[in-house]
Formats: C-alpha cells, sequence, structure tokens
C-alpha cells in the first residue's frame, strides 16, 4: 500500500489496454482529473469507471482541464506529437515506453523540456519491479563478485493491437532499460539478428550489448511462445543471481548453496512508478527515477539493433 495526500491533478491521453491500468491507480492515488482517447467507447467507459472528466480531442483536454501532468499512453508513433503538445502549455509529462520510436524526436523532447522546466520521463517500469531493485542492491553491495554477463528472457504469444512498431521498440526496449541500469553504464556496441514470421515488423530478436571492461547482455524477446516469460539472470565472479519480473522472485546460486529470499510482500511496479512521477513533480526527490536522457539512450540502442540487423554488422555508438 503506497500512501499519497497530494492535490495534483493529472489526466491520462489514451486509455487503451494499458493506459486504463494507469487510471485505475492515479484514481486510487485521488489525483485523476480527466481521461481522453479518440475512442469515444473506451472513454465514457473508463471515464464512468473513475468518474472522471471526459475528452475525445487533446485539444480540449488541454484547452478545459488545469492540470498538473499528462500520461501518454496512445501507441508508440504518436507519442513525440503529442507529448510535445503538452509541454507546449507547460505541463509536465510522463510518456510510456518508448519515449518515441526515433532519437532525434526524443532529444527535441528533452531539449523541450529543459527549456521550459518541466519532468519529462518515460515507463520503463521494470525500474520499479521489486526482484530488480532486490537484485541491483546484490550488485551494487558487490556481495557476490563483480557483475559480469546478463540474459534477458521476454516471451509471449503477439499482442495483436501493436501495429505500429516491431518487437525491439515494443518489447526489447524493457530489458535494454534494465540492462543499462543494472550495469550502472551505457554500451558501447550493439549487435542484433531479428526476423518476422507473423508480424508488419520484427517478431523476434536476439540482441548483445556490449559494455566496457568486457561486460555483457544478452536480450532475447519473442512473440513466438506461447507462455508468458519474463526473466533474467546476472553472473557475478562468486555466484549467478536470476530474477523473474512475473513472480518478483529472485535466486542466488553461489555454488555451495541457493538462495530464495523471501518476499514480504508483492508489490505493484505500476503504483511504485506512478509514485516516483508525482514525487518528482512536487519536488520531493531530484528527478524520476528513469530521466529523459536514460530513455533517449534506450531509443538509441534499439535504433542500433535494428541497423544492426539490416546491415548484419555490429553498431558502435558514443553514448552520453
Ligand atoms: N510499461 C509497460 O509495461 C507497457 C505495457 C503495455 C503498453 N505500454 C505502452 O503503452 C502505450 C499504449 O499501448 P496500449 O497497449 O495501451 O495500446 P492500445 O492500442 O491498447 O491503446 C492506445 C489508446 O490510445 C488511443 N489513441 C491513439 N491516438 C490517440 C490520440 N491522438 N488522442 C487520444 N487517444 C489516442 C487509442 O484510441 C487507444 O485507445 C504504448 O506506447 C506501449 O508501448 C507500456
Amino acid at each position: 500500500m503506497v500512501d499519497i495526500d497530494s492535490k495534483l491533478r493529472l489526466a491520462i491521453i489514451g486509455v487503451g489496454g494499458w493506459g486504463k491500468n494507469h487510471a485505475r491507480v492515479l484514481h486510487d492515488f485521488g489525483v485523476l482529473s480527466a481521461v481522453c482517447d479518440m475512442d469515444a467507447q473506451r472513454t465514457k467507459e473508463i471515464a464512468e469507471r473513475y468518474n472522471t472528466n471526459s475528452y475525445h480531442s487533446i485539444d480540449d483536454l488541454l484547452n478545459t482541464e488545469k492540470l498538473d501532468a499528462c500520461l501518454v499512453c496512445t501507441p508508440t508513433k504518436t507519442h513525440s506529437v503529442v507529448a510535445k503538445k503538452i509541454m507546449e502549455r507547460g505541463i509536465n509529462v510522463f510518456v510510456e515506453k518508448p519515449l518515441s520510436f526515433s532519437s532525434r524526436e526524443c532529444e527535441e523532447m528533452v531539449e523541450i523540456s529543459q527549456k521550459k522546466k518541466l519532468i519529462l520521463t518515460s515507463g520503463y517500469i521494470e525500474r520499479f519491479n521489486p526482484a530488480v531493485q532486490d537484485v541491483k542492491r546484490l550488485i551494487d553491495s558487490k556481495r557476490y563478485g563483480d557483475l559480469l554477463m546478463m540474459e534477458f528472457h521476454r516471451e509471449n504469444r503477439m499482442p495483436l493491437h501493436v501495429k505500429d512498431v516491431g518487437i525491439i521498440y515494443d518489447t526489447s526496449v524493457h530489458d535494454i532499460d534494465t540492462a543499462m541500469f543494472l550495469f550502472n553504464s551505457i554500451p558501447h556496441v550493439v549487435f542484433a539478428r531479428a526476423g518476422k514470421k507473423f508480424h508488419m515488423y520484427e517478431d523476434f530478436a536476439t540482441i548483445m550489448l556490449g559494455f566496457n571492461d568486457q561486460r555483457v547482455a544478452i536480450i532475447a524477446s519473442n512473440w513466438i511462445t506461447p507462455q508468458r516469460v519474463r526473466r533474467f539472470s546476472a553472473v557475478c565472479t562468486d555466484g549467478i543471481i536470476m530474477g523473474d519480473f512475473i513472480s518478483q522472485e529472485i535466486k542466488i546460486d553461489h555454488g555451495e548453496a541457493t538462495i530464495i529470499p523471501r518476499r514480504q510482500q508483492f508489490q505493484e511496479p505500476l503504483t511504485l512508478e506512478l509514485k516516483n512521477f508525482l514525487d518528482a513533480i512536487e519536488g520531493k526527490i531530484r528527478g524520476p527515477v528513469v530521466s529523459a536522457a536514460d530513455a533517449t539512450n534506450v531509443t538509441k540502442v534499439a535504433e542500433a539493433a535494428l541497423l544492426s540487423n539490416n546491415t548484419g554488422s555490429p553498431v558502435y555508438l558514443d553514448l552520453k
């Protein structure tokens, strides 16, 4: 349970499959003022459920409501246009992942947010997953030595409604972000192989990220496997740590024993993520956990992965 005592007024743009979860959490926090979706039926349903104002057009929403922040939960290729419109009105914005499919658009968004002194963050929700938080603490403490390699598996049947991007921008980006977070570093080389079987864009991909000191992350994602799999492992010099994004369980094997720390309670990453956004807006913390610069780097890595797949060569990066 997360306690919120806030007078903030927020709106959600896009209350489809994922945006409706944001609506539930913001309603529980008592900060949901309005929802906006071009699909009239969806807007009506969510607005009635949470007793909020509803709009079908973003301009009407922004012209009518007095808002502290908006959440952008529309399809990826619309993120930048929608977020810019919001920021031009001096309103803070949380944009679902990826910040944009284009790093040039990400950079433009970052520039506007800096010029207008606004919070801009993106929905890299796994940072708030208690399993990732626990593994991060173990890695940073070096309890099992130095982190050398990571492997991520994210698999499920194809989500039929995702039409504007392939699996790299939709799904692998979560693990690209988590790899950079756990390594506390940015990769200097990306190599990827991807393919498409059932989708317009790639629906399976394996991406290799090279970090300094020979450290490496392998990210395997597919929209083919019938079961939902979301797990990762971190090979350290004195043990291997395994995590499951879904069960939030972690397991440590250090040669002499296998340890499964008991989790006191399941925490919803979305609740923690949105609490962090509210705290950043209210100035309770220095900035959101996911900076706009971090999110821009994820998009740059995803772009490099697509380029590497198209050219068959590694792509060297100079990320800041
Ligand atoms: N963080 C996560 O774990 C996670 C999970 C799922 C989806 N997402 C992200 O959330 C975003 C939305 O995904 P989804 O699965 O909910 O998609 P969706 O297609 O189910 O919903 C998108 C909604 O946006 C509305 N919309 C589109 N353009 C609009 C506009 N200009 N104005 C108002 N409404 C508009 C559509 O009518 C639709 O209801 C994507 O960026 C996706 O990557 C994140």
